[in-house]
């Protein structure tokens, strides 16, 4: 049998590109900022993980042409080996200093810290514990170790410890969990997690993809939001949404730390961070620190943004209702009245995410809305107005930001 016989099959792909609602591939002829020219039109970005706004800013920009002309284009090489900047250590000096966790490792791409981190200390006799709605790069992460993957519903804790008892005394368990999670937008229960952990004497990771540069203390993310920093053993996270580069990082123990750079197959066997990426995430990191009001204000839009939607009766996963993360996502259940939403937004001027099954469980398309600081202009919510009448009718969409000033839209929602 050929291999690639699959690949001449009718797909789910060529079924939408026929029907005119394929949402994939859309490409920018601009930076990545709160209005974009994409396929030769401008359009409002409600679909980006560039929280901070920090993709276009003057001194993070300026901070990669100088690392490009001083260090050139790449490091040809891993950080194990010649791939090692004295820019990488500053960088991760200074994210073990922001993060209070003194061994830092940084990776190609926040999927590579994952799979990196899981596949290096979960080892053959050992139990990876994972929420069902993890991260992709959780799962592969899992699937590279040698270990054993249990499951638990997403948020479910009843079931998270009825996974731990599953695990042999004699083994080692690592509950894995994303600190705000990608699709929903709602906060892993962390102090149940932590509790559950110290009990059953297991280490607590955390993807904070998505906390940090929003959450907790100037940023600092997930386990900080809590206060939980001294009971999260590790916290994984990425330069691409709020630090406006590319790469990924641990924050442990230095133990932990060097243990997983001398075991970790993708850290030693992958080029580093070229040298604009690492100067870029350092400069946006310092821009961080010197900016804690940047993820107080991208909450408060946040929240803004929540109430006005649920007040006018759209449906958002209830314990997202109250999280402050700028992941919204509105539930539009069906696969192909979620793209229908989707084109038709897009035709209307507005980008989102559609977000469809395996990504969420059947039924519970959604699109999903990323909210940038910048989208409140002077930085208030005030400027940001959504209105949405009710659900099973018109969403109206008014963002009264300078820039935004000329959207205005209507357009339907749930199948009626
Ligand atoms: C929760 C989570 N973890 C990890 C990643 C991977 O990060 P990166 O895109 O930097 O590879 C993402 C990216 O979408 C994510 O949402």
């Amino acid at each position: 049998m050929d291999i690639f016989a699959k690949c001449y099959e009718p797909s789910l792909a060529g079924e939408l590109k026929e029907k005119g609602v394929y949402p994939y591939f859309h490409a920018l002829q601009s930076r990545q900022d709160v209005e974009v020219m994409m396929e030769g039109k401008r359009r409002i970005m409600l679909g980006s993980n560039n929280y901070l706004g920090l993709t276009t800013d003057p001194e993070v920009v300026e901070a990669g042409i100088r690392a490009l002309e001083q260090y050139g284009t790449g490091c040809s090489g891993s950080r194990f080996l010649n791939g090692t900047l004295q820019m990488h250590l500053e960088l991760e000096e200074e994210l073990g200093r922001f993060l209070r966790k003194p061994g830092i490792v940084t990776f190609g791409t926040g999927f590579q810290s994952n799979v990196g981190i899981i596949s290096a200390l979960v080892g053959r006799h050992d139990y990876v514990i994972c929420d069902r709605e993890n991260h992709a790069s959780i799962y592969a992460g899992c699937q590279l170790s040698y270990g054993k993957m249990l499951r638990y519903r997403h948020s479910d804790m009843a079931e998270l410890e009825k996974c731990l008892q599953k695990v042999p005394e004699t083994a080692g368990a690592l509950i894995v969990t994303d600190g705000v999670f990608s699709m929903g937008g709602d906060i892993a229960r962390l102090p149940e997690i932590c509790a559950l952990a110290k009990k059953y004497g297991a280490r607590v990771m955390v993807d904070d993809a998505h906390g940090l540069g929003v959450l907790g203390q100037g940023g600092r993310g997930t386990a900080s939001y809590f206060g939980l920093e001294d009971q999260v053993d590790i916290y994984m996270g990425t330069f691409s949404k709020s630090l406006a580069s590319l790469g990924g990082y641990m924050a442990a123990s230095e133990e932990v730390a060097d243990f997983v750079r001398h075991a970790s197959r993708p850290f030693i066997f992958s080029a580093s961070i070229p040298p604009a990426n690492c100067a870029t995430a350092l400069a946006a990191l310092r821009h961080l620190e010197q900016h804690p009001e940047l993820p107080e204000r991208l909450r408060e839009l946040s929240l803004y943004a929540r109430k006005g939607m649920t007040d006018r009766g759209l449906k958002i996963r209830e314990s997202a209702l109250t999280a402050p993360t700028p992941i919204i996502p509105i539930y539009t259940y069906e696969t192909y009245h979620t793209l229908e939403v989707a084109r038709e937004i897009y035709d209307r001027g507005v980008y989102v995410n559609p977000t469809l099954p395996p990504a969420t469980p059947e039924g519970e398309a959604l699109l999903r809305r990323q909210l940038e600081e910048l989208l409140g202009d002077t930085g208030t919510a005030e400027n940001v107005r959504i209105d949405a009448v009710e659900q099973g009718s018109w969403l109206l969409v008014t963002l009264r930001a300078e820039c935004l000033e000329e959207i205005g839209r209507e357009v339907p929602l749930t199948k009626e």
